[in-house]
């Protein structure tokens, strides 16, 4: 596919959201045709998967599996009807979240086995993979403590138990380290403009864009 799917990661409040919408600005200055979305979410079907996600919407505790399935479903609608035909017309995607989210939730953080959720991802993207990962990384009780400020309470994730945030956390680095081509692991304590220069240094060096 011609164009580049970059995704952001990591555990709660990293700045993943901010990240994301500033390098697509900042590849939008560059002259750059750029998709901008997030996960769980970004089509219609989408967004309603992840309001049941994030507020208990039925009203009914969602069991693991289920959750496993929803997000899922969700990216199997974002890759066919968007992803994949933005990135066939040469567009840059940038993502907030994706497939390995569910790696460190549903694996790391449930406990469920990596390669059946790898085979689910499989399933739901089919093609569609990213040419670069950001993660971004910090102390689970600061990304907590941002994520409180922003909003005033936490939703059903953030309000697992610390250890849970914890395991993901070495999740990630963990598959960050098996992958070292496509993730960039970055300090996320950092202001968001010190690691916003970082982003679009990467940016720049591993998929030789041009920022104006
Ligand atoms: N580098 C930073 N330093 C301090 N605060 C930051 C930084 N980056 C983002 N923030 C603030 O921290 C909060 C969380 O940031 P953001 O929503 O971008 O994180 P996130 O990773 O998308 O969180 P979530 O996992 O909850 O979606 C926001 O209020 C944001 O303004
Ligand atoms: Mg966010």
């Amino acid at each position: 596919m011609p164009g580049h799917l970059i995704s952001f990661e990591g555990p709660e409040g990293g700045g993943k959201s901010t990240q994301a919408r500033l390098l697509a600005e900042a590849l939008r200055a560059g002259g750059a045709e750029v998709l901008e979305t997030r996960e769980p979410g970004g089509t219609p079907t989408g967004e309603i998967i992840r309001n049941l996600l994030q507020n208990d919407l039925s009203g009914e505790p969602l069991c693991d599996e289920t959750e496993a399935l929803l997000f899922c479903a969700s990216r199997a609608q974002l890759c066919r009807n968007v992803l994949a035909p933005a990135l066939a017309r040469g567009q840059w995607v940038v993502l907030d979240r994706f497939t390995d989210s569910t790696i460190a939730y549903q694996g790391y953080g449930r406990g469920f086995p990596p390669d059946t959720l790898r085979a689910l991802n499989a399933f739901a993207t089919g093609p569609v993979r990213p040419s670069l990962t950001f993660l971004l990384d910090l102390p689970v009780e600061e990304g907590l403590r941002r994520a409180l400020v922003r909003s005033g309470s936490r939703d059903r994730i953030e309000s697992a138990p610390l250890d849970f945030h914890r395991r993901l956390r070495d999740g990630y680095l963990e598959m960050a380290a098996r992958e070292p081509e496509r993730f960039a692991v970055l300090d996320a304590s950092a202001d968001a403009s010190a690691v916003a220069a970082l982003v679009r240094e990467t940016v720049a060096a591993r998929l030789g864009f041009r920022f104006s």
